[in-house]
């Protein structure tokens, strides 16, 4: 049970690398499924979502090597049409990656329902839509999802609502379909265009990736091939967003500027000075902020994955900024630990009125997500005195050594294990 100990109030300078997308990742690795040879997939973020999906490669019977920290090499030719259990998937939402490809490669997929961050109601309803849609059959039961079909034929699949996990699943179970298949309302983040083009790289044939219409025409045979994932976007806004809330100056490496356009714009809004590179970006903070209004929408609109992390930037503006999450049903549970800081937050339904306040003091504080998790961090970074950061397994889902990277950054941030013997006798309590 390890937690983060934020001493508060250093202002962030320097450098620091982003690493690859995490969301564009955890497809990608899936995806070398279908590969007929071996992968090379450099940018591996490490964080655990990635060492979980290689995992569950490796139950199913695939060769993994590590060549450097960020670069793995996979090889997929043994792999079996095996049941992904529930102590596998249930850690991460991505699991449900493997019933496209599998159903792709085998006509058949078993996976445990699907984990990953408790952000209110997550149905699967568009998932299963676009499986039976393209021929296949599916059952729920026993908290297995398994599909199957003789054959899978290209169609039509019209998503009744902007979906990131259906779209990447659409593309993922249609590119051996037979025919033509057309995806519509189809999701727009820089991780699907990602998929799209490791795809294409080991022979898929799609295009539109990026648009609202995705046309998949099925292929039968794959190869093998080299690909370097994207860098993440959400991590890198996160840095942004720390940089300006402690009023820091930090350029950030390792960028794709174009993907981080919502939150610059949104920052250069209430104040934050901004200089734009061709991969990199310098973030400079500022004495004090503007307040703003901003709604979570699907890609390009202000992302989701940031809406906690500028929820805590916005405590300390002045005036009051209304937050309104267009996505989730509950993505406001870090606002209760924010409010242990001095946060002067309101919630109601999907809508979160912040009054910015003077200071916000160090406090014991608990992680409910991946992304409530940056956000008590900047919370910490600003605030005076010390801050306890409990369950940051979530943080460590989906960022890369955020202590390590935010201490050479000049941030009082330590790692902290509690002893075995506490440990046990804090969960018999
Ligand atoms: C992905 C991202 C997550 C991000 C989210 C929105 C990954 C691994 N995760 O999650 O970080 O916060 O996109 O950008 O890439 N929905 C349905 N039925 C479905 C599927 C989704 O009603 O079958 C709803 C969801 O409940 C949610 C909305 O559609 O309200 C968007 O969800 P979706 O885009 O699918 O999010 P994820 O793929 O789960």
């Amino acid at each position: 049970m390890d937690k983060f100990i934020i001493n508060g109030g250093r202002k962030l300078r320097g450098n620091v690398n982003i690493s690859g997308a995490k969301n564009a990742a955890v497809a990608i690795i899936p995806a070398a499924i279908l590969a007929g040879g071996v992968c090379v997939i450099e940018n591996v973020p490490q964080i655990n979502d990635v060492t979980i999906d290689l995992q569950i490669l490796r139950h199913i019977g695939a060769d993994i090597r590590l060549l450097d920290k960020s670069t793995i090499r996979i090889d997929t030719k043994h792999i079996r049409d095996t049941a992904i259990p529930y102590e596998m998937a249930r850690h991460m939402r991505a699991s449900y990656y493997f019933l496209g490809t599998m159903l792709s490669k085998f006509n058949h997929a078993k996976v445990s329902m699907p984990g990953g961050c408790d952000l209110g109601d997550r149905p699967i309803d568009q998932h299963t839509k676009c499986f039976k849609a393209l021929g296949a059959d599916y059952t729920i039961e026993h908290g297995m999802v398994e599909i199957a079909a003789d054959k899978l034929t290209g169609t039509q699949i019209y998503f009744d609502k902007v979906t990131v996990g259906a779209t990447i699943n659409a593309m993922l179970a249609s590119v051996k379909a037979e025919g033509l298949t057309i995806i519509e309302n189809a999701a727009k983040e820089p991780h699907i265009v990602d998929l799209a083009n490791f795809l294409n790289t080991i022979g898929a044939d799609i295009m539109g990736a990026g648009t609202d219409v995705i046309k998949v025409r099925g292929v039968k045979t794959f190869k093998g091939a080299d690909y370097s994932i994207i860098p993440d976007q959400i991590e890198a806004g996160t840095y942004m967003v720390a940089a300006a809330a402690t009023k820091g100056d930090v350029t950030i490496n390792n960028v794709i500027p174009k993907h981080l356009e919502p939150i610059t714009s949104k920052l250069r809004k209430i104040g934050a000075v901004i200089e734009e590179f061709d991969d990199s970006m310098r973030i400079m903070g500022v004495d004090s902020y503007e307040r703003t209004n901003l709604k979570t929408m699907p890609h390009p609109g202000f992302p989701t994955d940031m809406q906690p992390q500028f929820a805590a930037l916005l405590t300390l503006a002045k005036g009051t900024s209304i937050l309104t999450e267009g996505i989730f049903d509950n993505r406001f549970r870090y606002v209760d630990e924010l409010r242990r800081m001095g946060a002067d937050i309101s919630v109601d339904g999907k809508v979160a009125v912040i009054e910015g306040v003077e200071r916000l003091t160090g406090a014991p504080v608990k992680v409910a997500d991946l992304r409530a998790g940056a956000s008590l961090i900047i919370a910490g970074l600003c605030a005076d005195g010390i801050t306890e950061i409990e369950e940051i397994q979530h943080i460590e889902r989906g960022y890369e050594n955020m202590d390590l990277k935010l201490r050479a950054l000049g941030a009082d941030i330590v790692k902290r294990k509690l002893p075995d013997a506490i440990e046990s006798i804090a969960t018999a309590i």
